[in-house]
């Protein structure tokens, strides 16, 4: 196994170090706003496939790379094989979103999940972060991820997206037990998943709480947190020597930053909605920071994206700790050009917060 990494400015960032300029990467840089990814999936036939032959993940893996200045990879796939895995049977249309079969709606359907092998029934994304980690040869950090509990439970009881969660929501109010049962089983499989991809060779890993925003304040702290702060205790922290950072991202979570920055994690991801200046204020030197910029501003001027690159820098300020990225995901209409832009311009506006 390669163990030095060349670029290791993420690495620093996330560990609070000293760095020459602010690393970036985007959540979803490697997505339908790319024509190569677009042919990739065309030749994969569709999405599931495309996730489930490695060398495809790879290939889409490695595509925003070779355009961009980026600071990170990220693993191609997404976060709903693990349910997959589970026995619920993943399909995903174009314009409908990610659709399961076998939807889990009921006390006997939660009894009756297993806890998926890794290294079995998931064997196929362990081969692709072998597979890119060997094309990277330690050009740049790779990032491995999952889903939160809470997140991965409303696909599951939903049977796929949602706007009001309202069959996760009623089992949650109505049978907090088998929603806490589920959310148990579910922060076993996803420890499992994190520590396998650490064996297989990322080099920081991920849990994306994209709906744990939609909770109140008493829920997202019995629902949510508890079972990503689980996962953080479960992981294997370190690989040859090296720490392997934990990041955790809860979409709409500003409220409360200082409860997930206690819960060990070493970076929290922060949403546009939240500031980031008072953002750094509130967890002080606890934890990095990843985010902020409203992924819309990507359909701005290429001037007002600039500006916008410089305004989230300055909020953050002077010193280490921060990484740069979007506060949701590259949307599909995006123009690539921008993204070359956005990338240039945090390497080159940064450099004067790190100057000692
Ligand atoms: O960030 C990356 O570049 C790595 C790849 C990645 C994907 N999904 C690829 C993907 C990651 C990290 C994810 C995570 C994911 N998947 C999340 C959490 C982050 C977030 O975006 O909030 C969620 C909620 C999912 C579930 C999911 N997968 C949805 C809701 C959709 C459909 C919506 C959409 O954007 O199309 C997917 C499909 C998906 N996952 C695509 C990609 C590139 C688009 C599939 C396609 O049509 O090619």
């Amino acid at each position: 196994m390669v163990s030095t990494i060349k670029n290791d400015r993420l690495l620093k960032a996330l560990m609070r170090q000293p760095v020459d300029c602010t690393p970036v990467w985007l959540m979803r840089q490697a997505g339908r706003y790319l024509p190569e990814y677009r042919a990739t999936r065309a030749q994969a036939g569709d999405f599931v496939t495309l996730c489930r032959t490695p060398e495809l993940a790879c290939e889409v893996t490695l595509q925003p790379l070779r355009r961009y200045d980026l600071d990170a990879a990220i693993l191609f796939s997404d976060i709903l094989t693990i349910p997959d895995a589970m026995g619920l049977g993943l399909s995903l249309d174009e314009g409908i979103g990610p659709r399961f079969e076998r939807p889990v709606r009921d006390v006997a359907a939660i009894e009756a999940l297993g806890i998926p092998d890794p290294e079995l029934e998931l064997g196929y994304v362990m081969e692709a972060v072998r597979l890119i980690r060997r094309e990277l040869a330690g050009a740049v950090p790779l990032i491995g991820f999952c889903g939160s509990p809470w997140t991965l439970a409303t696909y599951m009881v939903e049977g796929g997206g949602s706007r009001e969660f309202r069959l996760a929501k009623k089992l949650m109010y109505d049978e907090p037990r088998a929603m806490h049962s589920l959310l148990d089983k579910l922060s076993r499989a996803a420890t499992a998943y994190l520590n396998a991809q650490i064996a297989a060779g990322v080099d920081v890993v991920m849990v994306f709480d994209t709906w744990g925003g939609v909770l109140s304040t008493p829920d997202y702290h019995e629902f949510s947190l508890p079972y990503m702060r689980r996962i953080v205790e479960g992981l294997q922290r370190e690989r040859e020597g090296r720490r392997i950072p934990a990041i955790l991202f809860t979409k709409g979570g500003g409220l409360w930053l200082e409860s997930i920055a206690a819960s060990g994690c070493d970076a929290v991801g922060i949403d546009w909605v939240c500031d980031l200046g008072s953002a750094r204020e509130r967890v002080g030197q606890r934890v990095a920071l990843q985010g902020n910029l409203d992924p819309e501003m990507l359909y701005a001027s290429p001037q007002r994206l600039r500006q916008g690159v410089a305004d989230v820098l300055a909020a953050y300020g002077e010193g280490p700790g921060h990484v740069f990225n979007l506060g949701h995901g590259v949307t599909p209409q995006v123009d690539p050009e921008q993204v070359r832009l956005l990338v240039d311009a945090v390497h080159e506006l940064s450099a004067s917060c790190h100057r000692r």
